[in-house]
């Protein structure tokens, strides 16, 4: 079985440890699904005080993240392994979904992002091809190509501070939001995209296979009431259906209450379930 690696650029990296070091992460780390490493980005800082920031060229409010600790942290890891591919955590990258969780964390050989868009598939070449003045990176609608890796290794760069310079996107294969709201680092992103990928892993999840995962926790029993003992609580009482032993009638009710749910929410994707 292949195991994924996760390497985290970080300048916090005892934020993420404990709970990497918890539950079903801690477990799929111990079972060798899951690898986790960690890079403190503060070792590539420059000068005596290994700092990692600066002011902005034409002034605004805060630091940056400076090209250089980026890039030769980055390409520590790069280095020793040229597959691994760059996962940008930032507010302007493309929005996690389910269906993103599951390209990632997919076990098919070539492993193809299906879901990824490609508006933001291609932004490594773009940038490379954009800091060489090359006309074919303006109009990105022209990258349609899908990408498709052979690695199972997610390298995550945290940023901090109140942004980052523009060019560290060149090394960027993955740029991806987890919501439309700021977050004060990639820190937190981080661990909801390990944890998004990692409970679809082979093995993690009370030893199913990706497919029965697939069917069984990601479809619509997300989207269900759910209930366990006791059948009556504080006089609320678990829907009559569900203690019938009536296989047939609670799948019907099942699907019943997605469909009630999915249309009351007014959007059928939401978890990247089409
Ligand atoms: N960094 C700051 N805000 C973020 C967001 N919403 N998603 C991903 N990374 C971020």
């Amino acid at each position: 079985m292949a195991k994924t690696k996760f390497t985290i650029i970080s300048l916090f990296p005892e934020a993420l440890e404990p709970y990497l070091n918890s539950s079903m992460l801690y477990k799929a780390q111990k079972a060798g699904i899951i690898e986790v490493t960690y890079v403190n980005l503060r070792d590539f800082g420059i000068g005596a005080h290994k700092s990692v920031d600066d002011t902005p060229y034409g002034g605004g409010d805060g630091m940056l993240l400076r090209c250089e600790p980026a890039f030769a942290a980055i390409e520590s890891v790069k280095n020793k392994d040229p597959d691994a591919k760059i996962i940008l955590p930032t507010p302007v990258g493309q929005i996690w979904n389910q269906a993103l969780a599951r390209s990632f964390a997919e076990v098919s050989s070539d492993n193809s992002h299906d879901s990824w868009n490609s508006d933001f598939e291609a932004s490594a070449d773009r940038n490379q091809r954009a800091q060489q003045n090359d006309p074919e990176s303006v109009n990105s609608n022209e990258e349609k190509s899908s990408s498709t890796i052979s690695t199972r290794h997610y390298v995550i760069f945290c940023p901090h501070y109140e942004g980052y310079d523009e060019r560290i996107m060149s090394l960027v294969d993955y740029p991806v939001s987890l919501g439309n709201y700021v977050l004060t680092g990639g820190e937190l992103p981080a661990l909801i995209i390990i944890d998004s990928i990692t409970r679809l892993l082979p093995g993690v999840l009370g030893g199913k296979t990706s497919a029965e995962i697939e069917s069984f926790s990601d479809g619509d029993n997300l989207e269900y009431p759910q209930y366990t003992k006791p059948a009556e609580f504080r006089g609320m009482k678990v829907p009559e259906v569900l203690l019938s032993g009536h296989h047939a009638k609670i799948d019907q009710w099942r699907r019943e209450q997605s469909l009630k749910r999915r249309t009351e929410r007014g959007v059928d994707d939401d978890l990247g379930i089409v």
